[in-house]
């Protein structure tokens, strides 16, 4: 099975770039910048990615990012996962990136946008392999704050495949960003949302009806309300679920009681994602992997998952026939 899924064309729709970021790239970069990290090893930083929740990851998340300075340290971050992610069969990346978290360190919009483009296009031309691009708000930052970036960023808007939203999701509902994706929506940028992870059903249903988004991302706790499943079914909404995020956030206690095939068994369009690989012990072959190991799933469900990501991802007609 291990063979047939990593050959198995895979498209990741759900992925942090900056939780990508592995301990050894953390380290070679703080040594480039001569930055102080509150690790002595490679190994204690690993020791200490042990999460009671979304928050405490979140918070190791910013302060490993810290490393990433210059265009070439976001190159080298965006290709040293495109590397990886290529070996284990992935033939198109979604990739989510935080602009606030990069200008509060004082680092320019620009810069992180060279960095990204440029491990694009070397990506597509070493790898084969195809890239999307997903400016994401923080959703626990004022909306103003989203606005601003949504503004700045008006040289790279043809750049942007759709804006998203993530960071703490409880307390911080959809509705909070209306104007933000509303001006999104105005400039044909497609729109998805981070709902439904620990925040609950209510943020699903609001993510569809005031941000209008087109795809969830997570969007597990959809099964604590039986219409909300039925309208996700019916609509052929996607989601992009990340069952080893689930478990290193204590979403869910342990892969077995993961809600994957409860939702499966709904009728849901589903997808499988590694969200921050880094951080949570594996990139999208480690998750189908677990998939297989946890629910038993045969060849065929795979074969499904993965089409469902291509039909979903942000593809011209051309490179989706070529994958599918
Ligand atoms: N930012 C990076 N990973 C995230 C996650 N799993 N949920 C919300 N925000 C995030
Ligand atoms: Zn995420």
């Amino acid at each position: 099975m291990r063979d047939f899924l990593e050959h198995l064309p895979k498209a990741e729709l759900h992925l942090h770039i900056e939780g990508s970021l592995e301990p050894e790239l953390m380290f070679a970069l703080a040594e480039r910048n001569r930055i102080q990290l509150p690790y002595a090893s490679v190994e204690q930083a690993r020791a200490a990615y042990d999460f009671s929740d979304l928050q405490s990851f979140l918070d190791l998340y910013y302060r490993g990012m810290s490393v990433l300075r210059t265009a070439e340290d976001f190159h080298d971050l965006a290709m040293d996962y495109f590397r990886r992610a290529s070996g284990e069969g992935v033939v198109h990346v979604e990739m989510h990136f935080d602009p606030q978290a990069h200008l509060s360190r004082g680092i320019p919009l620009p810069v992180v946008m060279e960095g990204l483009s440029l491990a694009r296009r070397a990506a597509e031309r070493e790898l084969g392999l195809s890239s999307a691009l997903i400016m994401a708000f923080l959703r626990d930052r004022p909306a103003e704050e989203a606005m601003q970036v949504l503004e700045r960023a008006a040289p790279y808007w043809e750049m942007l495949d759709a804006v998203g939203l993530d960071s703490a999701e409880r307390g911080n509902p959809p509705a909070k960003f209306v104007e933000v994706f509303e001006r999104a929506r105005a400039l044909g940028i497609p729109r998805v949302a981070h709902a439904g992870e620990e925040g609950p059903p209510e943020y699903i249903r609001e993510a569809l009806d005031r941000l209008d988004v087109c795809r969830i991302d997570h969007g597990v706790r959809c099964l604590e309300d039986p219409a909300l499943v039925a309208r996700l079914r019916d609509e052929g909404i996607v989601l992009t679920v990340c069952p080893l995020s689930n478990v290193r956030l204590k979403v869910v206690e342990r892969i077995e009681d993961h809600p994957l095939p409860r939702l499966l068994e709904a009728g849901l369009r589903l997808t499988i994602n590694s969200d921050d690989p880094a951080y949570f012990g594996g990139g999208v072959l480690d998750n189908y992997l677990a998939c297989h190991q946890a629910f038993g799933w045969s060849r065929e469900v795979f074969i499904e998952l993965a089409g469902t990501a291509i039909e979903a991802a942000f593809l011209g007609n051309e490179r989706r026939l070529a994958l599918h």
